[in-house]
């Protein structure tokens, strides 16, 4: 048995369906249900009775002491987090809320947990804390991609309450000796990513023909990942990884964001032509730059790769069209997934009169 946190947003529920298509070992799953959970995610795991979820917090210390005495997993895989950059700058106080309290929360019941364990359970034990690469601030051009003894210099409310997270996971290890690994990634996509990240808010505005929103020059890199490439990185850190130690993942995948939303509108133009025979890319529009916008990530998986054999197995052009393809036949999913008020904020930040003012 393992407990999963988070397992109902984008990566946590490809890694609880990709565990479950690999492993026969049961998955405790408990999800606060944000804007960003969705049972919808799991629902090809109905009536599975290895998948149990529990709607909770991180940073109920009552429930997931519970949870750990009841179930007694031999690891837990922390994905719980508020994971969107532009909500980070708009209202940071949810990041730290669950990001940095709910973090030690959930090290303190574990850290309890695994000491009253029986010896063999206590060496077996695995804290795995899930992480970005965004920890590491940003990269200039000629710089080498991040290895894991880049300096932490996070630059978002975001990244900044997740590199509190990681440090706080480092010290339960160095102090308490918690069993703790930690895994920093790079950029994911695939299926069930909420629309307002870069790549399905891209296929989906393109398909309702709403403007294809590009901060600034669009000239700012990310490094792309297969998310089913992260679960298999996580499976095998989790598996192998050195207690204590960091791992970053990356697909050696460095793309300028102009050039992503280019070859987003190539795939839709070739899979779903518009009506009027034009391209999606007519659609593109450069809005209001994001502030304190990191200019480049780019990650050096090597240490992965070396100590513990992981390689992905999406290339770039393979995941996005297998990407492309699920979202253009999941549209009752995104229908599901697209209100809020939070898009009211979003478009008048992100606007293009907002740009001709600033
Ligand atoms: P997501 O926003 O899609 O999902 C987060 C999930 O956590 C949601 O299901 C939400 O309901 C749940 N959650 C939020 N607060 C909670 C709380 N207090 N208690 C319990 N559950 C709570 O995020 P994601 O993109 O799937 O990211 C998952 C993890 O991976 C995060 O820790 C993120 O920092 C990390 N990460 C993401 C990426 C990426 O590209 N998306 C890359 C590297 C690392
Ligand atoms: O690097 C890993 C991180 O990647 C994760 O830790 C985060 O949880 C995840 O959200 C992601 O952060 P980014 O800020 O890089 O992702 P996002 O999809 O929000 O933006 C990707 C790039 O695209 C970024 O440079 C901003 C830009 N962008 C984004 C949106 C939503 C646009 O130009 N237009 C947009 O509408």
């Amino acid at each position: 048995m393992i407990l999963v946190t988070g397992g109902a947003g984008f990566i946590g529920a490809n890694f609880v369906l990709d565990w479950l298509a690999t492993h026969n070992e049961p998955v405790v799953n408990v999800d606060k249900l944000t804007y960003a959970g969705n049972l919808q995610n799991l629902r090809t795991l109905q009536g599975d009775a290895r998948h149990q979820f529990v709607q909770g917090d991180i940073g109920d210390s009552a429930l997931i002491e519970r949870l750990l005495k009841e179930h007694q997993p031999r690891a837990i895989v922390n994905f719980a987090a508020e994971s969107h950059v532009d909500r980070s700058i708009h209202g940071p106080e949810d990041f730290i809320e669950t990001n940095v309290v709910g973090t030690f929360r959930l090290l303190e019941a574990a850290r309890h947990y695994w000491a009253g364990l029986a010896d063999a359970d206590r060496q077996a034990f695995r804290f795995l804390h899930v992480s970005t690469d965004e920890v590491y601030g940003s990269l200039k051009p000629t710089d080498p991609a991040f290895t894991e003894e880049h300096n932490y210099e996070p630059n978002s409310p975001y990244s900044a309450s997740k590199a509190a997270s990681d440090h706080l996971v480092r010290a339960w290890h160095h102090t308490y000796g918690l069993p703790v690994l930690t895994t920093n990634c790079s950029n994911n996509y695939g299926p069930y990513h909420f629309p307002e990240k870069l790549i399905p808010l891209m296929i989906v505005n393109a398909l309702a023909g709403k403007p294809l929103p590009v901060y600034g020059d669009g000239m700012q890199i990310r490094d792309w990942l297969y998310v089913r490439d992260h679960c298999s990185a996580i499976r095998r850190v989790l598996e192998g990884g050195k207690l204590g130690e960091t791992y970053n993942v990356g697909g050696w995948n460095e793309k300028p964001n102009i050039e992503i939303v280019n070859l987003v509108c190539g795939l839709l133009d070739e899979l779903r032509p518009r009506a009027d025979g034009k391209s999606y890319r007519e659609q593109i529009t450069y809005v209001t730059d994001r502030p304190g916008h990191d200019r480049r990530y780019a990650i050096d998986a090597r240490k992965l790769e070396r100590e513990l054999g992981w390689k992905p197995a999406e290339t770039f052009e393979t995941g996005i069209r297998k990407t492309v393809e699920w979202y253009l036949d999941n549209a009752d999913w995104v229908a599901g997934v697209q209100t809020g008020s939070y898009r009211d904020w979003i478009s008048q930040q992100y606007s293009q009169e907002n740009k001709a003012s600033a």
